[in-house]
């Protein structure tokens, strides 16, 4: 819906903001700079040109914590709509990466104020947006719990209460309307926020949220852990081979032949019958024959983490993720016949960082035990403070606010049955959940994007009439990213708990 464009009232100087102050902070540094007329390029975004807006910037630290954290806030000149959106990050990233960076091009292009923060995680080094060595441990079994306490919840708070502020400064108002809007880590950010913080957002978009991150995390490394066990790393064309032969049996079961699992319930395909079977392996230098391994492996993507008694500590990925390649959750590396495991560096960080809380840890000698203490582990002192899986979300509905969450069912990092345990959890304290958070599976999308699924790409729009116009939405529509052709398939997702497709 359109709103008026509202100019600013002061300019874009730092003593229009130097007044504003944050409860349990103190601001070490604050600019600010016209920009006019700018481009702006990042990676897996358009260039945005023609773009005016007052980029504000604070350095600030919690006094006694000795952290640093970065928020940047972009403030429109001339596009301004009294819209703000919080964007999310990625992986270990809280936002100020390149991702949130042409989120809040995006943004101010449709006259959003838009916010970003590091949580005082950045660096110098790139990778460091994937990899928490640089910030975990404070030294060999002391991991920075304020430092994981920035990322999990507080640098939200702060960043949005700040970039209120300074919208208010600007423009004479703070913003009608708060939006964040994130996927992955920035899916966990939106529901930490509807959960601890329920009244700064007016809408949550959280796309495939990190929730749990202390079960999947542990679960997502049990594949690699299997393999261990049996000292026996498959070549990825094996393990391909099932994922194809799972899909060739479940995708008809629909009635359209997509290369999609619709229902992943109904799908019963049993990788056992596939043994012995002749795979094609350029990565093996010629034709093999599925090993029983290989199986092993794959049951242990599709059945979930299991304990030392068989019990299920976390549940699987559906049959048809994607489980080879980088970051797969079976992914091997061959050369010269000899092939060797490569978990997923999400997890094995976190089990060697924030479990074993020792970076020279061995986990490829890990035992069963072990796994499960590092599973135990995790739950015992990690929940509370990045579990982000609190289902009473009744606060968030009595301030007003409205949640969306979509999950690719092919998703290859976060099990959907994560978000599902989880909404089905928030169900259970209020029936009525629908009436503010709704819950979209997207057959076939993989995390956030990719796959041969639809990413809800009007989410955001659907988010902002439900909030502005109290017209909730009943279906998203899924857009393909275009295959080989060039053609993109556009479906509707139902709503939680109707079935997509059927
Ligand atoms: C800062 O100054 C502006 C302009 O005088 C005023 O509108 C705003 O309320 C002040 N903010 C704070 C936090 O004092
Ligand atoms: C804005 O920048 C573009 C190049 O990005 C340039 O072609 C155009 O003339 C500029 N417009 C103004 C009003 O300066
Ligand atoms: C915004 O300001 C910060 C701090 O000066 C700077 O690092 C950043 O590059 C600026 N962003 C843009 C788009 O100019
Ligand atoms: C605070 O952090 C800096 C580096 O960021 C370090 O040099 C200093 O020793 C720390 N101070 C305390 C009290 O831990
Ligand atoms: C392997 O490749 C050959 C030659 O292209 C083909 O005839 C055969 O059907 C393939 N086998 C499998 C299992 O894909
Ligand atoms: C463990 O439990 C699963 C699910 O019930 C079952 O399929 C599997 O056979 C069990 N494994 C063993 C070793 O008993
Ligand atoms: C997901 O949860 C459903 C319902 O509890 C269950 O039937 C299904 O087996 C689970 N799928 C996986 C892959 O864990
Ligand atoms: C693989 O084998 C080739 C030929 O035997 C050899 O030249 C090469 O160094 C080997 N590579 C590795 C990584 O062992
Ligand atoms: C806004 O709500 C009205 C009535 O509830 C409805 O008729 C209209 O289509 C809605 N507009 C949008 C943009 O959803």
């Amino acid at each position: 819906m359109r709103l008026p464009l509202t100019s600013p009232l002061f300019p874009c100087i730092s003593s229009t903001f130097s007044n504003v102050t944050l409860f349990g902070a103190s601001i070490i540094e604050l600019g600010a700079a016209q920009l006019t007329n700018a481009s702006l390029a990042y990676q897996y975004y358009p260039t945005f040109s023609g773009l005016n807006f007052c980029n504000v910037s604070v350095t600030y630290t919690h006094p006694g914590q000795n952290d640093s954290l970065h928020v940047q806030v972009w403030l429109p000149s001339t596009t301004y709509t009294e819209r703000m959106q919080g964007i999310g990050g990625g992986s270990y990233a809280a936002g100020l990466n390149d991702v949130s960076f042409g989120g809040m091009a995006l943004a101010v292009s449709e006259g959003y104020a838009a916010v970003s923060l590091d949580a005082g995680l950045s660096s110098q080094d790139p990778d460091v947006d994937l990899q928490p060595q640089d910030w975990a441990l404070l030294g060999p079994g002391n991991v920075d719990l304020y430092a994981l306490q920035n990322l999990a919840s507080v640098s939200l708070s702060d960043a949005t209460l700040l970039a209120k502020a300074f919208v208010k400064n600007y423009y004479g108002q703070p913003p009608k309307f708060s939006y964040w809007n994130g996927c992955s880590q920035g899916g966990r950010q939106g529901l930490m926020l509807a959960q601890q913080y329920p009244d700064l957002y007016d809408g949550i978009l959280a796309g495939s949220p990190a929730i749990s991150w202390n079960k999947w995390a542990v679960g997502d490394y049990y594949p690699a852990f299997i393999m261990d066990q049996l000292k026996q790393y498959p070549y990825p064309c094996e393990l391909e081979a099932i994922r194809t032969a799972a899909v060739n049996a479940c995708d008809g079961l629909d009635g359209v032949v997509d290369g999609i699992i619709t229902d992943p319930e109904a799908c019963h395909f049993d990788p056992r019958t596939v043994v012995g079977g002749p795979v094609n392996c350029s990565d093996a230098a010629g034709p093999r024959r599925i090993s029983d391994a290989a199986v092993k492996v794959v049951q242990a993507v599709w059945g979930g983490a299991r304990d030392a008694h068989n019990e299920s500590l976390w549940f699987g990925l559906n049959k048809d993720a994607v489980i080879t390649g980088s970051s797969g959750l079976a992914e091997t590396a061959c050369t010269n016949g000899t092939c060797s495991r490569s978990p997923p560096p999400l997890c094995n960080t976190w089990l060697q960082y924030f479990l074993a809380k020792d970076p020279s840890v061995d986990l490829a000698t890990m035992t069963q035990t072990y796994y499960d203490d590092l599973f135990r582990i995790s739950v015992q002192q990690y929940t509370s403070i990045y579990g982000t899986d609190d289902p009473d979300l009744r606060p968030f509905r009595d301030s007003g606010g409205k949640m969306i969450t979509y999950h690719g069912l092919a998703d290859v990092l976060i099990p959907p049955n994560n978000t599902r345990h989880y909404y089905d959890a928030a169900t259970a304290v209020d029936r009525s959940v629908q009436d503010y958070y709704r819950l979209f599976f997207s057959p076939g999308l993989g995390h956030c994007d990719g796959g041969l699924g639809g990413r809800p790409a009007s989410a955001l729009d659907a988010l902002q009439t439900w909030v502005e116009n109290g017209t909730a939405p009943d279906v998203l529509i899924g857009t393909s990213d275009p295959d080989s052709r060039g053609n993109v398939i556009e479906r509707p997702l139902c709503l939680y708990p109707k079935k997509t497709g059927l």
